[in-house]
């Protein structure tokens, strides 16, 4: 797919071309990388705004029995600036672990919308997180002992949610992470996360009425196995079975709210097209997503005789947040062709999939545009290579107008994940991110330096005085 494909350009409208210049906003992502440097992640705050809007519009005209809430998951962009944007805009937190937490709070986020979430909580994050007014997200038994420990030390009462189990039993769809060797149902079925119900039934039963304990409601996280609606309805619906059966189990005890996790794909969705989703079409939009979801949970409480009225309803959008705001820009370096034992031709770039590694992980195919010649027509098949010493194909066998070396490449819809994933394979120091708003440009993480890659190594001095 190229820029000019109407699919392409028609699903966010941070992106243009003018005189066949590719721009973010209005600022042209030629003269971009020429004032920054590459390789360069880029984001757009008008699209992150953009996107923050319409999941609360979208969740709140779906779910009007209770309030809406949306926690965006910082995992899939950590950038403190990208945070404060979503704070501006009113949405909470989903983290996990100590140094998420820690960006949300230096974000400003406030600490009643921040869900902790996450395995194998130590008792430190607990501690800053029942300190600070945080949820937490349990997800053992263990957890549960452990927070009401905390709070009862702290003198503090802990708001708690419990992460399930849920049984997708009938979600028979192939799961997409696993390119279709196994179905939604098995593959939830084999993620960790979430107390098992043997657990937490008698748990939570004992913890119930605990006076350092608040169980505040559920939490489940299906991820990015289907874009399917049909899974995201079902999905919805299994959280009411785990409610019933709690709702009997506990006395009559009903969530005061329930978190949907997240999972909803990118627009133009690069996930798994290298790897057998070529053709698949476009994502879902964010309001037949929250209709879905809405639905599946209202009439699932409803079967089960549950009364959906009053329930606030939460998502943690990660890479539908984060996903279309973003472009990496890399220059071209070189091109290489050979001609036997058959033709092929490499665009070498000073990028690399470690800093795309959702190339690798996920098997996304970018979209990948000529930022100085973006309408430019195909005439060629090449394999767009980075700099690391692995087989780093960024996009294999791409179609792209003849290229030069020094020509700008954009690679769309970067901007979950990449940043936050890139590492330093090839000691290769990682990437600057610079903040596009209208005709403004601002460097909100610098690029890291050699010194920066080495920074935590110690030579001990016995080695270090050898010859
Ligand atoms: C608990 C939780 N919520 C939300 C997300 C965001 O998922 P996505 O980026 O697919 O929307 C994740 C991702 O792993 C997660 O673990």
């Amino acid at each position: 797919m190229s820029i000019t494909d109407p699919m392409a350009a028609a699903l966010d409208s941070c992106l243009s071309i003018r005189q066949g210049v590719l721009h973010l906003e209005d600022v042209s992502l030629v003269d971009l990388a020429a004032r920054f440097g590459t390789p360069l992640y880029v984001v757009s705050e008008g699209q992150l705004r953009r996107n923050a809007r319409a999941f609360r519009a979208a969740f709140a005209a779906a779910w009007t029995e209770g309030p809406v809430r949306i926690l965006p998951s910082i995992k899939a962009n950590f950038s403190l600036a990208l945070r404060r944007i979503l704070t501006d805009e009113e949405l909470g937190c989903d983290t996990f672990g100590a140094g998420e937490l820690h960006a949300a709070l230096r974000s400003g986020v406030p600490p009643e919308l921040i869900s902790v979430n996450g395995t194998a909580k130590d008792r430190g994050l607990i501690e800053r997180a029942v300190s600070k007014g945080a949820k937490i997200t349990l997800d053992s038994a263990v957890e549960i002992d452990l927070v009401r420990k905390v709070a009862r030390d702290l003198g503090m009462q802990a708001v708690v949610r419990v992460r399930l189990r849920p049984d997708y039993q009938g979600l028979d769809q192939p799961s997409e992470f696993y390119a279709g060797s196994l179905t939604v149902a098995q593959a939830a079925a084999r993620y960790k996360p979430g107390i098992p119900l043997e657990d937490l039934i008698p748990a939570g039963r004992e913890a119930l009425h605990a006076p350092e304990l608040q169980i505040r409601g559920v939490m489940a996280h299906l991820g990015r196995h289907s874009a399917d609606l049909a899974v995201w309805r079902r999905m919805a619906a299994s959280i009411a079975d785990v409610v019933a059966i709690l709702q009997e189990a506990w006395d009559g005890w009903m969530p005061q709210e329930i978190d949907l996790g997240g999972g909803f794909a990118v627009p133009r969705d690069p996930f798994g097209r290298a790897h057998g989703r070529e053709n698949a079409p476009p994502a879902p939009a964010i309001p037949e997503y929250a209709e879905a979801m809405a639905s599946g949970l209202r009439q699932g409480l409803l079967d089960r005789g549950l009364s959906p009225i009053g329930i606030a309803l939460e998502v943690e959008p990660g890479r539908a947040m984060y996903g279309n705001t973003g472009v990496h820009l890399a220059a071209v370096r070189n091109i290489k062709e050979q001609s036997r034992p058959f033709s092929w031709r490499w665009v070498e770039t000073d990028t690399s999939d470690v800093f795309l590694l959702d190339t690798v992980l996920e098997g996304n195919r970018w979209i990948v545009v000529p930022a100085g010649a973006a309408d430019a027509p195909p005439t060629q098949q090449a394999d767009i290579v980075g700099l690391s010493c692995g087989f780093d194909v960024i996009v294999g066998q791409a179609s792209v107008p003849a290229l030069t070396p020094g020509d700008i490449l954009a690679f769309l819809d970067t901007g979950a994940y990449q940043d936050a994933s890139a590492n330093n394979f090839n000691a290769l120091p990682r990437p600057a991110t610079v903040l596009v708003s209208g005709e403004r440009a601002e460097t909100i993480k610098r690029r890291e330096t050699l010194d920066d890659v080495f920074s935590r190594d110690v030579i001990p001095p016995r080695l270090d005085s050898l010859p």
